[in-house]
């Protein structure tokens, strides 16, 4: 239990409102998509502080999750400890429990519990939003290859990486109703 309460207060801390204000620039829940993301700091201020967002955001989980892995807890414990993180930057307590999508710090979780899916999925997003332009669709689609990826892995690992990829792909309900309206912003050329 308390991995869990850890994992929840390390991914309540979003990068995107400390590197932005470190940065001196708007903070990105008032403008663009109003998602505190490494994506929405893309569009807003361009790679070097999405960069350090994306860096940030999937670090966070990494020593918690990291611990467990050490300590040979179940892959279920080890999974739900990973999701705990999702659920602070989903829902984070320091920031009125309104928080982002999750997708960089799941990949930060998924480095740690399973580096070849995780390297898989962070594949499909790059090359879908260089093809399409667009972050939500890069993020959707990479959230269902990870657990497809693990099908070759012991069931666990199915149950584990198919509980955070449901969590991102419901924290996208918003940029859904926006793809299916043809309203979703694209990422800006490089
Ligand atoms: O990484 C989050 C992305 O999938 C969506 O972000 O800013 O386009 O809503 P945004």
């Amino acid at each position: 239990m308390t991995w869990i309460v850890i994992g929840y207060l390390s991914g309540s801390w979003l990068a995107a409102i400390s590197v932005c204000r470190l940065a001196g620039v708007r903070d990105p829940r008032r403008c663009g998509s109003g998602n505190p993301g490494f994506s929405n700091v893309l569009r807003l201020y361009g790679p070097r502080l999405a960069g350090a967002t994306l860096f940030l955001d999937a670090l966070k989980g990494m020593p918690v999750v990291l611990a467990s892995k050490m300590l040979a807890l179940p892959v279920s414990w080890q999974g739900f400890i990973g999701l705990s993180v999702l659920v602070g930057h989903s829902y984070p307590v320091w920031y009125g429990f309104r928080g982002g999508k999750a997708v960089a710090c799941a990949f930060g979780v998924l480095l740690v519990l399973v580096p070849g899916v995780a390297l898989l999925s962070a594949m499909t997003w790059g090359l879908l939003a260089w093809r399409l332009k667009t972050a939500a669709i890069a993020s959707l689609a990479s959230a269902l290859v990870a657990p497809l990826a693990c099908v070759w892995l012991a069931p666990a690992y199915i149950s584990v990486v198919g509980g955070l990829s449901l969590l991102v792909i419901l924290r996208h309900g918003l940029n859904i109703r926006r793809l299916r309206r043809g309203e979703e912003p694209r990422l800006r050329k490089p």
